[in-house]
């Protein structure tokens, strides 16, 4: 496959009759949690066990690139096909990539993964997924296909995370004790009907498509946030996404203790607390194609 410049407008490959996904707001909590966990992803991408490195390197569902650049970091020579169904989030990672003069080394495409037939990536060294398998609508046929992309020996890295991570303390807010828990529940609820395999074992799933896991890992996450921005940002921009998906099935109280929470202009903002820390976990499993 041809590498394009990701500076001309055929650079997005688009595949098919693909419509604009929609995204709302989620590019920036991308970026936040890549800002935020950027030594944790380091960290996975470095234990990955590729000792002859990659170079042929696709992300799949590569969001607005927290994957892409750790990648192309942790494998010098190595060139990125970037995934997204997003026209936005992949036009987000080409400006990114130009911004630090790496969009010789990536590639954006449009496509969405639920089709029963991808795009030809390439033959490819290194498959990369971070939470992105769990919203798949076909995992067992997304993973065959993963299989058959990747390069006999090639490798399959599979990262998933425990669900949205938690900001406040447990005593927290004031009046409304416990209010972040009951918020998760409220959506782990709605999650189990609309995304089933957030927070699964991928290691039975990966054997079972034919591959050899070699490694899995779990890292927890335990940020003191108190002094930093981006933490306050992250952890407004959650629970946005939070408040908009569980609103209805909240108690009147909660509600009321979310709103002040949420806005910025109250003395009780979350952006002015001095007690948020990022606490989550992240497991990655290492596939090897057999
Ligand atoms: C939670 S984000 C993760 C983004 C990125 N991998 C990261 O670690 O920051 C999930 C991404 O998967 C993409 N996605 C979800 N379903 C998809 C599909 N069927 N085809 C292609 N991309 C999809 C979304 O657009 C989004 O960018």
């Amino acid at each position: 496959m041809n590498h394009v410049h990701p500076n001309t407008p055929h650079h997005d490959v688009q595949q098919g009759r693909h419509q604009e996904h929609s995204t709302d707001g989620q590019a920036e909590i991308l970026d936040l949690d890549a800002e935020v966990l950027a030594e944790h992803i380091a960290s996975i991408a470095a234990w990955l066990p590729l000792n002859d490195g990659a170079r042929r390197i696709v992300d799949l569902g590569c969001g607005t690139g927290a994957g892409t650049f750790a990648l192309l970091d942790r494998f010098p020579e190595a060139h990125v096909t970037a995934v997204d169904a997003s026209a936005e989030h992949l036009r987000h990672l080409r400006a990114k990539a130009c911004a630090r003069g790496l969009e010789e080394r990536i590639r954006t495409v449009q496509a969405d993964l639920d089709d029963r037939d991808w795009p030809d990536f390439g033959t490819t060294d290194l498959v990369w997924a971070s939470a992105s398998m769990h919203h798949m609508a076909h995992p067992d046929r997304a993973l065959r296909n993963v299989r058959d992309l990747l390069a006999p020996g090639g490798l399959f890295a599979v990262v998933e995370l425990a669900g949205f991570p938690r900001f406040l303390p447990e005593g927290a807010p004031e009046g409304r004790p416990g209010l972040e828990a009951r918020c998760h529940a409220a959506t782990d609820r709605l999650h189990v009907e609309h995304v089933p395999h957030r927070g699964a074992d991928w290691g039975p799933m990966l054997i079972a498509a034919g591959f050899t896991v070699e490694g899995e890992r779990t890292i927890a996450v335990d940020i003191d946030g108190s002094h930093s921005e981006a933490i306050g940002r992250y952890a407004l921009g959650s629970l946005q996404r939070i408040r908009s998906a569980a609103a209805a099935t909240l108690s009147t109280d909660d509600l009321a203790a979310l709103d002040q929470l949420l806005d910025t202009a109250s003395p009780h903002s979350i952006l002015r607390r001095d007690d948020l820390g990022v606490r989550t976990e992240r497991t990655a499993w290492a596939a090897r194609r057999a």
